[in-house]
């Protein structure tokens, strides 16, 4: 019997109802598996958490955390707290303290309909965004000089060290040559002339050791209109922190929106317990109304049984997510249903438990 011991952070506004429809949905999947069982165990933090308490999670959250095989988090940020206080407070320090470094995004259509690109269909649209999760823009170095007076000025320094940029570069293309698939990297060198510059040549050094992936590689302008124009040209796509989260959300917009756009924080080396999480954030203009969709939370779950072998149980969580995208009628609003949140967990929970 397999275990998976999971920590639970629900987080912020609409981050508690989605989950909670993941959670019914592993459930139902443990339900089904002798072989298999989940543990949950909850932690409060949050934006509400920081107001009672002052802090966004407890001081030793992060060893609290450690024990745990995996995370599932819903969303963190919320009006009333600073977002770079939420964030580099509870999401962002766990992806660092974790080593987190890759950031698996799929941008796959699952039903023709959801695509706003006309004439395109799944077979158009059908990638992995390989996100750099630990660095570059993010890495948190910067400094305001002279607050407040005319010669103001603030830094954002994006750090690319060779180790951090060599291990997702990596990664990459033992994705791209484990699926056969090309390998596409988008960066910037024209104008970054440091960072990007040297992203270039550690992707084609790297390169060198794999002849048989064939290789493409995109100014992030140019690539930002070829996800619209031929979404087609990508299979894997390696890139930057902040490319990669600008990246994803336009990918969103090309398979349906971010209801259905699905992430996985890991640490490859299962050193540390990686993170499961939409790439949505906490919507606060339709928390708390049953309007969110938890399919791109449930989707971040296959992500997960994916990461612990149990890629068949993840197979059928996409197969039944594209059984139930064919009726509109019982999906969210904003994917044109009428369905509440709690009806599409229930729905699909109820179809896994006929497979
Ligand atoms: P958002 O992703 O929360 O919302 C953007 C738009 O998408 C909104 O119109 C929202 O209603 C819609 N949307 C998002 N998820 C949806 C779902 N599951 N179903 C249906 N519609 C959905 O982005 P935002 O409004 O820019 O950010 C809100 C807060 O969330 C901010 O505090 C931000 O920093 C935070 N945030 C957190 C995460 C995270 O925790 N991973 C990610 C992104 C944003
Ligand atoms: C995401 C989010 C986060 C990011 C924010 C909330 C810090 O937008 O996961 O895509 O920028 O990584
Ligand atoms: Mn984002």
């Amino acid at each position: 019997m397999k275990n998976i011991n999971i920590a639970v952070i629900p987080g912020d506004g609409i981050g508690p109802e989605v989950i909670g429809e993941g959670i019914k949905v592993l459930k139902a999947i443990e339900a089904r598996d002798s072989n298999l069982s989940f543990s949950f165990t909850k932690f409060p933090w949050g934006c509400e958490y920081y107001l009672q308490e002052g802090k966004m999670m407890d001081a030793d959250g992060i060893d609290q955390l450690a024990g745990f095989d995996a995370i599932y988090l819903g969303a963190v940020g919320y009006p009333g707290v600073p977002d770079h206080i939420s964030l580099w407070n509870l999401l962002l320090r766990i992806r660092k303290s974790f080593d987190q470094y890759v950031n698996l995004r799929p941008i796959s259509l699952l039903h023709p309909e959801l695509t706003p690109l006309k004439g395109k269909s799944g077979d158009d649209i059908d990638f992995l965004v390989i996100r750099e999760n630990s660095e570059g823009e993010y890495a948190g170095a910067g400094d305001r000089l002279f607050q407040g007076k005319p010669e103001e000025v603030a830094l954002q320094t994006g750090v690319f060290s060779r180790k951090g940029t060599e291990r997702i570069i990596r990664y990459a293309y033992e994705e791209a040559r484990r699926s056969n698939r090309t390998l596409t990297s988008i960066s910037k060198g024209n104008a970054l002339q440091y960072s990007m510059v040297f992203w270039d040549e550690v992707f084609e050094e790297v390169g060198r050791e794999y002849p048989d992936v064939e290789t493409y590689s995109y100014l992030v302008d140019a690539a930002s209109l070829y996800f619209v124009t031929d979404p087609e040209r990508f299979e894997v796509v390696v890139t930057s922190n902040l490319f990669g989260d600008i990246l994803t959300d336009l990918g969103a917009a090309l398979t349906g929106g971010l209801g259905l756009a699905a992430g996985a924080n890991i640490n490859p080396e299962h050193k540390y317990p990686s993170m499961f999480e939409p790439i949505h954030g906490s919507a606060p203009d339709i928390a708390g109304k049953g309007l969110a969709n938890p399919l791109a939370s449930i989707w971040s779950a296959s992500q997960m049984l994916d990461f612990f072998g149990e890629e068949e149980w993840g197979k059928t969580v996409l197969e039944i997510m594209r059984e139930m995208l064919q009726e509109p009628q019982q999906l969210t609003p904003d994917l044109g249903g009428k369905a509440t949140t709690q009806d599409v967990g229930d729905r699909f929970a109820d179809m896994l438990g006929k497979r």
